[in-house]
């Protein structure tokens, strides 16, 4: 069945999130003829730009973009169903005239998605304002409104901006992303666990020593420094994609892949985390920030030295906590998460590594120490799934290496969709199951609340790591000394 037509209002379409990851996907899903006939794309911003600017200024960013190189077929097809409006996304006043101009043509689908590609402080008022202008009304067509993260600052600013929200939306009409939710490989997390049966029995505090997830960015925090240094790394990463992240490799079976049931699962997870009070957060959470280094051979400066961060900014870049889950499956294994800017290279991986092997079989030949076994799961920039396991070196002696079994897609990284890619088509399809709800949003927050409380109290100093490093040496997190980070799936590791 072709999904129905819908007007897409994208708010902030000459920002950063628009530019680098909405616009590339919607060509994408062009590309690909996912764009329901007749459907409208209208980019609606403060910036004065008129369908002309706007145009050249598109072309710019897919050629840029486009995977493979931009094809004029498809570019003339999206820029067909393209406009630029502009105007104060804040005042009601200014979103009549959006109104005016979407009720002026039959050719302008009236299911409208409101996309709030903008800075965090301006979702309420937005919605204020659409409702005012009567945006809101969904007599003539649905409405959907998709609210980028963080949701929020802490719980209590959740809690605020969730009622706001539900004035003017009900709960199945409002998509809060979290983009990781549409990576492959994310999603994959829940295909390798629940379709493979082998890995059940051996998903548990019995068999798993730790968990580890791993972002590390090379990049800085670019054109966003005001925007980053309000949130810092813990805001920015950690409550959301990380925490998200590990609901999933945590959860268990769901009843159905039904929005709700997924959901249900992934909240228990996030209750079930044993609360960091403020006392113990130096031991359960380390941040730093960092100074000037070399990033893939380039001098890159400090986080103090780009421009726009305060001098005496202790934001932080670098964030890790170690966190434990008090149900029955995961008693006593410590999560170890962790994301970093300006780090040695872009890796993204959950690394999941089993207990010790006993020795005893092979107390009296060359093996000194078993190796443990891990699981792999690449994220980025490979996707990639691989086994360690220890097998005996060829030879006259008893000797044992690591050997990995690498699943077959274990991909490039050319040709990955982008997640925005699945998201988008998702709220246009009304399916919510990858996006959050308020409840898990409300439990991440508390998690780290207590962490976030902490550190704002520590404003006078702030560890450093040099950019191009693999962060700063908060190895006191782990529990014991066998255990480290793993920093890339190539790794070697004991
Ligand atoms: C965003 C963060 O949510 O995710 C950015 O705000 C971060 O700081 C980005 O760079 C990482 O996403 P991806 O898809 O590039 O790994």
């Amino acid at each position: 069945m072709q999904d129905e037509a819908c007007t897409f209002i994208v708010f902030g379409a000459t920002g950063h999130l628009a530019t680098t990851k909405l616009l590339p996907a919607i060509y994408h899903l062009e590309e690909e003829n996912r764009i329901p006939d007749g459907s409208v794309i209208i980019g609606y911003s403060r910036r004065k730009l008129d369908d002309s600017d706007w145009n050249n200024k598109l072309t710019q960013i897919l050629t840029e973009r486009a995977r493979g190189g931009l094809k004029q077929e498809v570019a003339t097809r999206l820029k067909a169903r393209v406009h630029m409006l502009n105007g104060d996304m804040t005042d009601a006043e200014s979103l009549k005239s959006l109104k005016a101009y979407l009720d002026s043509s039959p050719n302008i689908p009236k299911n409208l998605v409101f996309y709030m590609a903008i800075p965090p402080n301006l979702y309420a008022k937005v919605a204020h304002a659409l409702h005012d202008a009567g945006l809101t009304n969904s007599e003539h067509g649905w409405r959907r409104v998709v609210i980028e993260k963080p949701f929020g600052y802490d719980t209590q600013s959740a809690m605020v901006l969730n009622e706001s929200l539900h004035k003017y939306f009900d709960e199945n009409q409002i998509f809060r992303i979290d983009h990781y939710l549409g990576k492959s490989m994310v999603q994959n997390v829940l295909v390798f666990r629940f379709a493979n049966l082998m890995l059940e029995p051996l998903w548990n505090r019995n068999y798993i020593d730790h968990i580890q997830i791993t972002h590390a960015e090379s990049q800085g925090i670019g054109s966003r420094a005001t925007f980053y240094d309000g949130a810092g790394a813990l805001r920015d990463m950690l409550q959301s994609h990380l925490l998200q992240m590990l609901t999933l490799v945590a959860m268990e079976p769901p009843a159905s892949l039904d929005a709700e049931s997924l959901r249900d699962e992934k909240v228990k997870v996030l209750k079930s985390i044993r609360p960091i009070s403020r006392r113990v957060v130096n031991a359960h959470a380390y941040r730093a920030q960092y100074a000037a280094g070399v990033v893939d051979g380039k001098k890159v400066p400090g986080y103090l030295e780009e421009s726009g961060i305060p001098k005496n900014s202790v934001t932080e870049t670098y964030a890790a906590m170690k966190l434990y889950i008090d149900n029955w499956r995961w008693r006593n294994v410590p999560f170890y998460l962790r994301t970093g800017k300006r780090m040695a290279k872009n890796s993204s991986v959950i690394s999941i590594r089993f207990k010790h092997p006993p020795q005893q079989l092979f107390r009296k030949t060359q093996i000194d120490q078993l190796k443990p076994n891990w699981i792999v799961l690449s994220i980025q920039p490979n996707e990639c799934l691989r086994m360690e396991l220890q097998v005996k070196q060829p030879g006259l002696e008893m000797n044992a290496h690591t050997t990995q079994l690498d699943a077959s897609y274990c991909a490039t990284g050319i040709d990955q969709l982008d997640a925005y890619e699945s998201l988008l088509l998702d709220v246009i399809q009304d399916d919510c199951s990858l996006f959050l709800r308020f409840d898990e949003i409300h439990h991440a927050w508390e998690i780290v609340d207590p962490i976030l409380k902490e550190w704002d109290t520590q404003q006078d100093y702030i560890h450093t790591y040099p950019a191009g490093s693999w962060g700063p040496d908060d190895n006191k997190l782990f529990d014991r000394d066998d255990q480290k980070w793993r920093n890339s799936i190539d790794d070697e590791m004991n």
